[in-house]
């Protein structure tokens, strides 16, 4: 993966690994229950627009990033096997727990495999994952994962992605945009350009939908409401291309 590792050695500090310093963050947010991102229900633009990747039921689904997401348990309702990632063993437990469901757990490499019926998650490092532990992957469901990271971080979150995933074609992407203020309406129904630079090189990327909602200001009720556009891409693996090869 030629300029990858010195991208990586580039951001960490001496004796640190990577995302050292976001995974404490990360960590911190959970320990003081600060997860606004999480939804209390299944993502309706999830369930709508899903059936547009045409996998068959058996498909083996990986949700990076997956938090102690309810869109674990609707893709595992579908028939689909789903493994997750996610650092905090915090939000791992709350999953299972909160699901009344009883996990099995197991170590696998760097990570820690917790398993009830078809959902796993394996606690840990997205970076320290291998495509050992994480196996055969028919599609990768990302929502709000790419962008936990600083953006000096997501190339590297997308080449590892195309590292670890065998030959697999499909991503399914839903994202939260924030138009610029003096975006044209036009603008905010083209697919996001950081997105595009990301991926465009492997996979063909169409974005299904676009979705305009206000919501309220996160500094307070005394401000206007915020614009956002919801997205959903569809990404597939250009012909010819293989995850592994165009991970290097
Ligand atoms: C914005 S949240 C999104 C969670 C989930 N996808 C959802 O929709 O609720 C990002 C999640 O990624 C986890 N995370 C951050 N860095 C990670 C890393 N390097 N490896 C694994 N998980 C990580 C965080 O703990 C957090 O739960």
């Amino acid at each position: 993966m030629s300029g990858i590792p010195e991208l990586f050695e580039a951001r960490a500090p001496a004796g640190e690994t990577l995302t050292d310093g976001d995974n404490a963050s990360w960590l911190q947010c959970w320990h003081d229950r600060q997860t606004g991102f999480h939804q209390a229900a299944i993502n309706p633009l999830l369930t709508r627009f899903w059936p547009e990747l045409g996998l068959d039921v058996a498909s083996r689904i990986f949700v990076p990033l997956c938090g102690k997401s309810l869109d674990m348990l609707w893709l595992a309702q579908q028939g689909h096997e789903v493994i997750g990632v996610e650092l905090s063993p915090i939000a791992v437990r709350a999953f299972f727990k909160e699901n009344r469901l009883r996990p099995t757990r197991r170590p696998a490499g760097l990570l820690t495999l917790w398993q009830a019926g078809r959902i796993s998650i394996l606690c840990g490092d997205y970076f320290a994952l291998t495509s050992s532990e994480l196996g055969q992957i028919d599609a990768v469901y990302d929502r709000a994962a790419l962008t936990a990271f600083p953006e000096d971080v997501r190339l590297l979150y997308v080449a590892h992605l195309k590292l670890i995933l065998p030959t697999s074609g499909k991503v399914f992407i839903l994202t939260t945009e924030m138009p610029d203020s003096g975006a044209l309406p036009a603008q905010t129904l083209e697919a996001d350009p950081e997105l595009m630079t990301l991926y465009g090189a492997a996979f063909n990327i169409e974005l299904l939908h676009v979705e305009h909602a206000f919501e309220p200001h996160p500094e307070g009720s005394h401000l206007p409401p915020e614009a956002l556009a919801h997205k959903v891409y569809r990404l597939s693996l250009k012909s010819g291309e293989s995850c592994l090869a165009t991970g290097n």
